[in-house]
């Protein structure tokens, strides 16, 4: 737990550990359905991150039974259900309680060999970063709040926020020369990026130019439109950022949103970027891309290289 890593990790013998996560939370999207399998993915995606196979998850739920319809929650948990035969993962029980505010998400058990568990420390000079999906999920929602969103980018939104994690860890845990392995999720990019690098011996430098997201964003961001988690993460880590003030400031602001269902941020030996890369665009995850290195100097510290898209 000392290392902020994804999910807990419980050895039970030589060959053989469990990984264990859970999260939920109120709904970021109005459809039921599509909610529910938001929030199975999003819970699913921390078994990814640690290199292992989720089997099992239960679910857990917080529900208006007097002021809301009983056919929502059943939305819901189809929709959850929908992604955890997707995972391969066997729903085995759960929870609800009656709350003013509805909840959802899952505690979810994996597995992993002990010997191959992913950690978010352990990269190594010369590695090179990969990002497996796109940003904006959390100014999206927001700005869904507001009014402001688009069908086309609440699609993409939503097809992002819904892709499992699952083939990318596959292909993540076939490949070698992999030192680290982390998901995007509530503090952001960058802010997942610095417990990377945070006491481990080693920087990064981040092409801002190879970071994929969402287009439409940019204006949002512009136009003051940032979910709340987005300033906190931003002021807690910019003192480990060097660079940010030759960055356009909505591109750092875009840098630290805070993601549903975020993509893997990868760290693997130099000779099996472009293979895993390529690998990765076959199986239809097309906005994985090479977004940075690692380095020496300064350890501890990310650097923003890069120009503004404009
Ligand atoms: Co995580
Ligand atoms: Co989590």
């Amino acid at each position: 737990m000392e290392h902020a890593e994804d999910a807990g990790v419980y050895r039970l013998t030589d060959e053989l550990a469990i990984i264990q996560t859970v999260d939920f939370f109120t709904p970021i999207v109005d459809d039921p359905y599509t909610f529910g399998q938001v929030a199975a993915v999003n819970a699913l995606s921390d078994v990814y991150a640690m290199g292992g196979k989720p089997l099992t998850a239960m679910n857990i739920i917080c529900f208006p039974i007097k002021k809301m319809d009983i056919t929502i929650l059943q939305q819901i948990l189809l929709g959850g259900v929908s992604k955890m035969q997707e995972a391969g993962v066997t729903l085995v029980g759960g929870h609800s309680v009656e709350d003013d505010e509805l909840k959802y998400g899952l505690s979810v058990t994996g597995v992993v060999h002990p010997g191959k568990v992913l950690l978010n420390r352990g990269a190594q000079v010369g590695d090179r970063l990969i990002l497996t999906k796109p940003i904006g999920t959390g100014i999206v929602s927001t700005a869904l709040k507001a009014d402001r969103v688009s069908d086309e980018l609440l699609a993409k939104s939503i097809n992002c926020m819904t892709i499992l994690n699952k083939a990318a860890a596959e292909l993540v845990t076939a490949t070698s020369g992999v030192h680290a392995c982390t998901d995007v999720s509530g503090f952001g990019f960058l802010g997942h990026a610095c417990e990377m690098v945070e006491n481990s011996g080693v920087g990064m430098k981040i092409d801002t130019a190879a970071v994929p997201f969402f287009p439409e964003i940019r204006a949002l961001v512009e136009d003051g439109i940032v979910p709340a988690g987005l300033h906190r993460n931003r002021n807690f880590r910019l003192p480990m950022i060097d660079g940010a003030a030759g960055i356009p400031h909505w591109l750092v602001d875009i840098l630290f949103d805070p993601q549903t269902s975020g993509g893997l941020l990868i760290a693997l030996a130099v000779d099996q970027a472009e293979g895993l890369i390529a690998r990765m665009h076959a199986q239809g995850l097309s906005d994985a891309a090479v977004i940075g290195e690692i380095v020496a100097e300064p350890a501890g510290r990310i650097q923003l290289l890069g120009r503004s898209r404009l």
